[in-house]
């Protein structure tokens, strides 16, 4: 919600690994149109302000977005770092890139604990260094919705 301005009006959004679907929902309330893909859409499946597609991004299955381009790409509470790559190139020249999920420490507070899901000191820097002009980022903790430490990034594609 706090970069959400970033984005260029009306541009298209993409939300990876959407849950429940509280920011694609959120996004398609400011006007974009928003895709939205995870293993699991029945939360957003009949929501006709969303286009939701359900893959497995982690089985190898092609990337179920392939050719598409998007003004801004939204990933929380998620990390599976092959997609990194993907991820850059499913971006707009322009387009921002929200990310937060958790990282090293968090295991201190609970799940997830296992080091795949958990970004290791400075790796959001490290996916965009040298192509993105980065507006913020945090690597801290925080205490709500519950103790946890989190990464979290803003930061927009070079033209
Ligand atoms: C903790 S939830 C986060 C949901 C949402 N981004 C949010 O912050 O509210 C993690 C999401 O990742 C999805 N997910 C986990 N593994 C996946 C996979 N292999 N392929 C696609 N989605 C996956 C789950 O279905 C779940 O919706």
């Amino acid at each position: 919600m706090q970069w959400a301005g970033l984005i260029a009006s009306g541009a298209a959004v993409l939300d990876v690994a959407a849950g429940g679907g509280r920011h694609s929902r959120f996004l398609a309330g400011r006007g974009h149109k928003v895709t939205a893909v995870d293993r699991d859409i029945s939360a957003i499946a009949a929501d006709p302000d969303i286009e939701s597609i359900q893959a497995d991004l982690e089985d190898g299955s092609p990337w179920p977005l392939a050719g598409r381009r998007f003004g801004a790409i939204v990933v929380t509470n998620y990390l599976h770092r092959p997609l990194f790559p993907r991820l850059i190139d499913s971006l707009e020249a322009g387009g921002v890139l929200l990310y937060e999920t958790f990282m090293e420490g968090n295991e201190r507070f609970g799940r997830p604990t296992n080091p795949d899901f958990l970004l290791k000191e400075g790796e959001l820097l490290d996916v965009v260094r040298g192509r993105f002009a980065v507006t913020a980022y945090e690597a801290r903790l925080i205490s709500e919705p519950k103790m946890a430490m989190v990464q979290r990034i803003a930061a927009r594609l070079s033209r």
